[in-house]
């Protein structure tokens, strides 16, 4: 008997848990928590961390799990490596779902930099009005640089104060598009965006207003997770969920 574990955060996720909903399967959708108030699914859902690589490979057993879908967040490293090793562990068969990277383009002006710590490096020393779309982690890294105005794109509200001494949050769930960015970006009078290469297209369209704009992206590239069995559209995930030998 197949009994899947889906490993959310991510539209593409949603979009399975729709198709496997649909399909009858018998699946857990699983959310980190990191959401007030997640998106709804159509599939029985469990909330918060499961405790590390041990903490996940004793999940699986006790609920007879014989699938993971892994479709976090490519930024989300530490989940997908726990999903590597617990799998492993458990002799459960894994499938990574992970949409290609954003290449830039013609007109783009794009910084390529591999970790927070460099983006935060390649902003400039004289004040700059940086549109922060990179979530609210990792915020703290960016207070060694003070003198910016930073815009802020966030789902919930902040709960404590944050790190930064200018800020402006805007609260928005995706999907964007390019118009809305781009409107965004001219009222804030944005000179710099700081993005996670996520991929994808409902978080490409800040780099779209960029580009209409003229204006420089420091470019994030991913964190690096142990080689794992990868699926580049939701309809290979399916089809290798529906495939006996998967
Ligand atoms: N990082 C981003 O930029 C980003 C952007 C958009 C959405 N998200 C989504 O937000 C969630 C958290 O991202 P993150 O960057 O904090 O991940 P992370 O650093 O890789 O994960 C940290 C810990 O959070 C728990 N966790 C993460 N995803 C989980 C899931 N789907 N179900 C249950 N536990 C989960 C795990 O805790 P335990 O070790 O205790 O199991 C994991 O070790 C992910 O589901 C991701 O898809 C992330």
């Amino acid at each position: 008997m197949t009994r899947i574990l889906l490993l959310g955060g991510t539209t593409e996720a949603s979009a399975l848990a729709n198709m496997l909903a649909e399909t009858g399967a018998d699946a857990v959708f699983s959310y980190a928590g990191r959401t007030a108030k997640p998106v709804s699914q159509p599939l029985p859902t469990r909330v918060g961390g499961f405790g590390g690589v041990e903490g996940l490979a004793e999940y699986l057993r006790t609920e007879s799990i014989t699938h993971v879908v892994d479709a976090t967040h490519p930024f989300a490293a530490q989940m997908s490596t726990n999903a590597v090793h617990a799998c492993a562990a458990a002799g459960v068969a894994l499938c990574t779902f992970e949409r290609p990277a954003w290449q830039a383009g013609e007109g783009d002006q794009w910084l390529h930099v591999d970790s927070i710590d460099a983006a935060v490096n390649a902003l400039p020393d004289a004040a700059a009005r940086v549109f922060l779309a990179i979530g609210k982690q990792n915020l703290t890294q960016f207070a060694v640089k003070p003198q910016h105005h930073y815009l802020l794109r966030l789902v919930d509200a902040p709960e404590a104060p944050l790190p930064l001494p200018h800020t402006t949050v805007e609260i928005a769930r995706g999907p964007f598009d390019a118009a809305g960015d781009t409107a965004l970006m001219q009222r804030h009078g944005i000179t710099h965006v700081v993005a996670k290469n996520a991929g994808g297209a409902g978080a490409a369209a800040k780099l779209t207003a960029a580009r209409t704009l003229g204006l420089p992206v420091i470019m994030i590239g991913r964190p690096d997770v142990p080689a794992r069995p990868i699926k580049g559209s939701v309809a290979e995930v399916m089809a290798w969920l529906s495939h006996p030998a998967a």
